[in-house]
């Protein structure tokens, strides 16, 4: 490292500079930086296209974006087929354990097999290119397949995240008008089975479009099945249409592959999309070279696929490399706060990649707990899905990488599909700093009109340069695409987060700018909570902001107004917790409950949160000219 750094620096040693893909990050992003064009296509070379692209990149109609144009390929081609013809044929793709100790292994052979058998069923159900299918299912190797069968005949998956519940589902089906919907019977978690066929019985009472529900057989508790409707997955995989084999379908690059619900600032979750040609070079190169997977490696990604970060990184990513994936049902602390530890161990895991609320979790059990096991296979550490603290970082870099692994802190979002500012294993870290955008990305941090602030101000986080995996519109709402992210300032994409950069060139996250909070790292509207809170007969108005917790980075706080009628009591705020949790999810209970008689509002009547915040703080509310009275 030519350049000496400011902070708390911690460079890689020569082991890790030795084993890395990239020993020069500079050179890498040099080159990128000169010709990024160039940069993504050689990186597209690298995998199977049945034709080659016209373009690499065509920006004749900003912001919508598109790459590889005029190339035809499907992602799960590259995912699969492409390693049956390699010394990849009988390497593990999946190694799976349910949290009550059931494991599988998978090989990729047997994943394509099991894949194509499941395209199959699909197809036969008369699901067709361009389709919507809807999947929610906890982590089991099943989730994966579908995911896979559904892209295999040119679907598009729409994944709900087995955390969120009856309301959040059923507004999903509708909004993707999905005909099929793809469920397993429940899921173990902390020791309880999530009933999650029960709540999509109860969802699709509320959303009128799926004809077929195929059930996948996990926990066996009795559920109902509806006759016509409801099948079950085992049995139609032993039906005879379920081939070994199954045709897949030629996409263009810019077909959709998925969409994927997120939270915004205002009204329902939006559906991102993403697409088969440059979400599959965009998550193929940056896997390779920030995780740096070599041929012998076990990744564990320890998110869940319902999430980006599942879909990128635990499902897309690693088969694309040819990796093999870990994959655990349950909670990390099930039985004992060493389950992780003891599976890391047990399958000699080398890279570990999990979020700031996981590592705060289990350190709250102390390090004995770590020190127990030999961990002594990990080689790379990552986090993501918030700021980690440096205390947080410190821990995770001692006592379980044993100061010997690197952290890769990736900064990015369901709309980047990618990582976009992360180091790569010879890069010198600070603890809490993501350092630098990824090579052939220009980020910056800017003021209210969009012109770049000075070293260690806070501004606006904004990505200058379209990206491979880059969303492509918000689905059936190509408004809503512009306006929110490509309207406040022209040409350059703004995150919604709020960020500085240090003196060395380093980005510091500082948080979310608009009314998303991060709970444990989901992402999670305050419209959303709002919505469930009035949906209540007691409630009159809501409004929920984001406090920070130690554990949990933010937890969610709410003001209520109740009607009138209704007595405000311990027994009323229980109740409404649970009204949440069951429409939303637990992951959206609110932590605390206030019953209030007004709320600070704007005088065009918007709820001001930031008034909500500063007061719960103890903190100045700053401008308060717009507020009503
Ligand atoms: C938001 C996006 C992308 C995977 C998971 C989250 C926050 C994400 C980091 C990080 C600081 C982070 C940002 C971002 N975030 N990673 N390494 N450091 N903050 O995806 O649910 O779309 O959330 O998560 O606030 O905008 P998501």
């Amino acid at each position: 490292m030519a350049k000496e750094l400011s902070g708390e620096v911690y460079y890689p040693s020569e082991e890790v500079i030795n084993y890395a893909r990239i020993k020069d990050w500079e050179e890498l992003n040099e080159f990128a930086k000169k010709n990024p064009l160039k940069f993504w296509s050689n990186e597209a070379e690298e995998l199977h296209w049945f034709k080659k692209w016209d373009k690499v990149l065509d920006d004749s109609n900003k912001p919508f974006y598109k790459w590889f144009t005029g190339a035809r390929t499907n992602i799960v081609y590259n995912c699969l087929d492409v390693h049956l013809k390699t010394h990849r044929r009988n390497k593990l793709a999946l190694i799976w354990e349910g949290e009550n100790g059931d494991w599988r292994t998978m090989s990729y052979h047997a994943l394509h097999r099991e894949t194509c058998k499941f395209a199959n069923v699909l197809r036969s159900m008369g699901v067709q290119k361009g389709d919507r299918v809807t999947i929610y299912m906890g982590r089991i190797p099943e989730i994966v397949i579908a995911m896979l069968a559904t892209a295999r005949i040119g679907a598009i998956h729409s994944v709900v995240y087995g955390g969120f519940s009856v309301e959040s589902l059923a507004e999903r089906i509708e909004d993707s008008q999905s005909k099929v919907l793809i469920v397993a019977d429940g899921a173990y978690q902390r020791g309880k089975i999530v009933q999650l066929k029960k709540i999509a019985d109860e969802a699709l009472e509320r959303c009128g479009t799926v004809e077929h529900v195929l059930v996948v057989k996990r926990t066996g508790q009795e559920i109902n099945m509806e006759s016509g409707r409801d099948m079950w997955y085992h049995e139609l995989m032993n039906l005879p249409i379920a081939n070994n084999t199954c045709t897949l379908e030629e996409m263009d690059s810019e077909d959709p592959l998925f969409i994927l619900y997120t939270s915004g600032t205002t009204g329902k979750p939006k559906a991102i999309l993403h697409t088969h040609g440059g979400y599959m070079v965009g998550i193929y190169t940056s896997l390779k070279y920030v995780f740096d997977i070599h041929e012998e490696d076990r990744y564990w990604c320890a998110a869940d696929p319902g999430w980006i970060t599942g879909h990128s990184y635990i499902v897309y990513g690693p088969l694309l490399n040819g990796a093999t994936s870990f994959l655990y049902e349950g909670a990390p602390n099930f039985p004992y706060p060493n389950r992780w530890w003891q599976m890391i161990e047990k399958y000699g895991i080398n890279i570990l990649y999990t979020a700031p609320t996981a590592i705060r979790g289990l350190m709250r059990f102390g390090e004995a707990w770590v020190k127990r096991h030999n961990l002594s296979s990990l080689r790379l550490l990552g986090s993501v899905g918030e700021p980690i603290n440096p205390e947080a970082w410190r821990w995770y870099y001692k006592v379980v990488g044993n100061e010997k692994c690197p952290i890769m802190d990736t900064w990015w979002q369901t709309e980047t599909g990618m990582f976009m500012i992360t180091p790569m294993p010879c890069v010198p870290l600070k603890p809490g700093s993501g350092t630098r955008p990824f090579p052939g990305i220009e980020m910056d941090v800017v003021d209210e009109q969009g012109n770049p602030v000075g070293p260690n101000e806070e501004g606006y986080l904004v990505i200058k340069t379209p990206w491979p995996a880059m969303i492509r519109t918000v689905y059936n709402d190509p408004d809503r695409y512009v306006n929110q992210y490509w309207s406040r300032y022209p040409g350059m994409y703004l995150t919604g987060d709020s960020a500085k950069k240090d003196e060395d060139g380093y980005f510091w996250i500082i948080g979310r700018v608009d009314d998303v909070i991060k709970v444990s790292g989901y992402r999670l509207g305050t419209a959303e909570i709002e919505s469930a809170l009035v949906s209540h007969p007691a409630v009159a108005e809501a409004a929920a902001i984001g406090l920070p917790h130690e554990v949990k980075g933010n937890a969610i706080y709410a003001y209520v107004i109740l009607r009138n009628g209704y007595e405000k009591s311990n027994a009323l705020i229980d109740e409404l917790k649970q009204h949440v949790s069951h429409e939303v999810g637990p992951i959206a209970k609110p932590e605390h409950i206030e019953f209030v008689d007004s709320l600070p509002k704007t005088r065009s009547g918007k709820i001001m949160r930031r008034v909500l915040k500063a007061k719960a703080l103890g903190q100045d509310p700053g401008n308060i000219s717009t507020l009503d009275e």
